[in-house]
């Protein structure tokens, strides 16, 4: 009994979350609450696990600096050993939703493209260089700043208006060959060796036309120069009569 009551009080005050309680305090609880249940300014943090937390405050959209102002991805804004902190207090409070998921590189490709077809393109775009989804002016951002990581913890935390899946829709070797995939954009789309065959009927299509246009002015420019050619062979002539 007594050892356990001890280990009970080591595991709730580690220095780690005391140090979490603290920048909790400070960075989050004016929006979140002290007791992590939100408010006019926020949404509850209870139970969101440390998937959500990390997702959150790596990608940068929180600490929010002006409530319900939205913010995509723009750098983590706290250090990372304090990030750990928040996440250690927050889930020890309130434990609840996915951990962060444990993703390795070298998925398989071919079926993380399939993947990303089939759930995700509809949305970001073939390229995932982001698109606008409904009719009300929404944004789904590119992909292109994600690490692998916070691209396998969206899928599972569903930020905002991008529906969430668990790993019995999508077990977590899945989720590794799909976060792969999408982290192969990235070079594809920095090198400009995109790769078209993903790309489905209708950019296979722009791209048909795309070459037909090519070959068609290419075709046009080696006329024009034979023609000039034609017309410099006559130029001698035209030129003794100057
Ligand atoms: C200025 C107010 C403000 C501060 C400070 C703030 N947040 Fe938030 N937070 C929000 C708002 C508003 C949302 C909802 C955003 C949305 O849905 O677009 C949110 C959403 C979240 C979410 C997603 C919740 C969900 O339901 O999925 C997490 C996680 C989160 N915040 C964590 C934090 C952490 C951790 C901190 C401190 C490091 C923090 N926030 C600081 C206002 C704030
Ligand atoms: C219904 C549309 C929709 C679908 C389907 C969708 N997403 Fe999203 N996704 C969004 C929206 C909207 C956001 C921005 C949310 C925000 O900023 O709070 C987003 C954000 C993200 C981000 C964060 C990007 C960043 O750097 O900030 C990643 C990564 C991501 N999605 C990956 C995926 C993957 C992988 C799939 C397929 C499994 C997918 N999404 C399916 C709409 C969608």
């Amino acid at each position: 009994m007594i050892p356990f009551l001890l280990s009970t009080v080591v595991a709730v005050a580690t220095p780690e979350r005391v140090a979490g309680k603290f920048s909790y305090l400070t960075r989050c609880a004016s929006c979140h609450g002290t007791d992590l249940r939100g408010g006019d300014a926020a949404p509850s943090l209870r139970g969101v696990g440390a998937a959500d937390l990390d997702f959150w405050m790596v990608t940068g959209r929180m600490p929010a600096a002006v409530p319900w102002i939205e913010v995509g991805h723009r750098g983590q804004q706290i250090s990372t050993r304090e990030v750990r902190a928040i996440e250690a207090y927050v889930t020890n409070l309130a434990p609840g939703g996915p951990p962060i998921p444990e993703i390795a590189t070298g998925g398989n490709l071919t079926h993380g493209r399939a993947l990303f077809t089939q759930n995700c393109q509809q949305c970001h775009g073939v390229d995932a260089s982001g698109a606008s989804i409904g009719d009300r002016g929404e944004w789904a951002p590119s992909l292109h700043a994600a690490s692998i990581t916070q691209v396998a913890e969206a899928v599972r935390v569903g930020p905002d208006n991008m529906p969430k899946f668990a790993p019995s829709q999508l077990d977590d070797p899945a989720l590794g060959d799909l976060a792969t995939y999408v982290i192969s954009l990235d070079t594809a789309a920095a090198t400009g060796a995109f790769p078209v065959s993903s790309g489905g009927p209708v950019p296979e299509g722009l791209y048909g036309w795309l070459a037909a246009g090519s070959l068609a002015l290419l075709g046009y420019a080696f006329s024009k120069r034979s023609g000039r050619t034609t017309a410099d062979d006559s130029r001698p002539g035209e030129e003794r009569q100057c």
